[in-house]
């Protein structure tokens, strides 16, 4: 049982929780992410990554999108309250080294797990330049946390309530086009961010790491639900990644494989939103 110890609501459907976990947090790297079950019976194990830890507390933070069922129940536990299994740390740390100059890319809910690769790519001696983007000025998270290691940081937002009104790829082709642009960059959000934060990498000549938010089940390869395609060969993004070459990945394969369960997944989600009181049954 791992003990809630903290929890704050970062936006409308964000939230933040800290939990006693001192073996993971002893042992954990950037980049690496935990799978997490709330009930060991019956409960669907869904993957966090871990976007924070306290060595000396022994205390680890994960931050989550309530998007369906699993993630609805986690954002209804008060502290004092246990998560009754977390597996990790799992999956490959991120490559840190000194590159020289890194923009690293953050979408809506994907600015959390690339806080500790932009501590990591600072503590190794990068410059970093941090992009942040969300659809609106409320759901920027995180911002005085990556203001503190960034060097530069800029934020746009889709309707420009908050920094430029853009889209995350307008300022990374403006850095990736100066003569002096990024030795490598890491683009962390949803899949489609992602995929047009390559193509913008591409036309710039820029390596650029992604980190994949496939399905997983086990995360430890046995199951094969969180398999890509990258560079023409399946890989699983579970123990391969989650971190690959973001020049060499199927895009467009795994985002349809992501819709697999949408129905199955809107009927729960609407009967948990009854089940916690959200909605009234019919
Ligand atoms: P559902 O309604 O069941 O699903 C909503 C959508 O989430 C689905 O359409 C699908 O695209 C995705 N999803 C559903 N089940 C899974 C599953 N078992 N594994 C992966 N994706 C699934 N989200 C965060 O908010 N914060 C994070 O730090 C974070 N880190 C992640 C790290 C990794 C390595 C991966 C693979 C995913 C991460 N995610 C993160 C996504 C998160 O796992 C899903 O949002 C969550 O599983 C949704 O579960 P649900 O039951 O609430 O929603
Ligand atoms: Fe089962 Fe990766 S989650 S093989
Ligand atoms: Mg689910």
């Amino acid at each position: 049982m791992y003990t809630i110890i903290a929890k704050k609501r970062l936006s409308a459907d964000v939230y933040e929780i800290t939990v006693e976990a001192p073996l993971i947090a002893s042992s954990r790297k950037a980049g690496q992410f935990l799978i997490v079950q709330l009930d060991t019976e019956y409960g669907e194990r869904i993957p966090l990554t871990i976007a924070d830890a306290d060595d000396k507390e022994g205390t680890i933070t994960i931050v989550f999108q309530a998007v369906g069922a699993t993630t609805l129940k986690l954002a209804a536990l008060t502290v004092g309250e246990c998560i009754a299994n977390i597996a990790g740390p799992l999956g490959n740390p991120t490559r840190i080294k000194r590159f020289g100059h890194v923009a690293c890319v953050g979408g809506g809910i994907g600015v959390a797990p690339l806080f500790p690769i932009i501590q990591a790519m600072k503590a190794a001696g990068n410059r970093v330049t941090a992009i942040i983007g969300a659809r609106t000025k409320e759901l920027i998270i995180f911002e005085d946390r990556i203001r503190a290691y960034a060097d530069d940081l800029v934020i746009v937002t889709d309707d420009g309530s908050a920094g430029k009104k853009a889209l995350v790829t307008e300022p990374l082709k403006a850095l990736c086009s100066q003569a002096a642009k990024p030795a490598m960059s890491v683009a962390i959000g949803p899949p489609v961010m992602m995929k047009f934060c390559v193509l913008t990498a591409k036309e710039c000549d820029v390596p650029i790491m992604v980190s994949l938010n496939t399905i997983m089940i086990d995360g430890t390869g046995m199951c094969g639900c969180c398999r890509v395609t990258v560079g023409g060969q399946t890989r699983f993004v579970c123990v391969d990644g989650p971190e690959f070459d973001g020049h060499k990945v199927d895009f467009d394969n795994m985002m349809k494989r992501m819709n697999t369960y949408r129905e199955r997944e809107e009927r729960d989600k609407h009967r948990c939103r009854i089940e916690l009181g959200l909605e009234k049954g019919a």
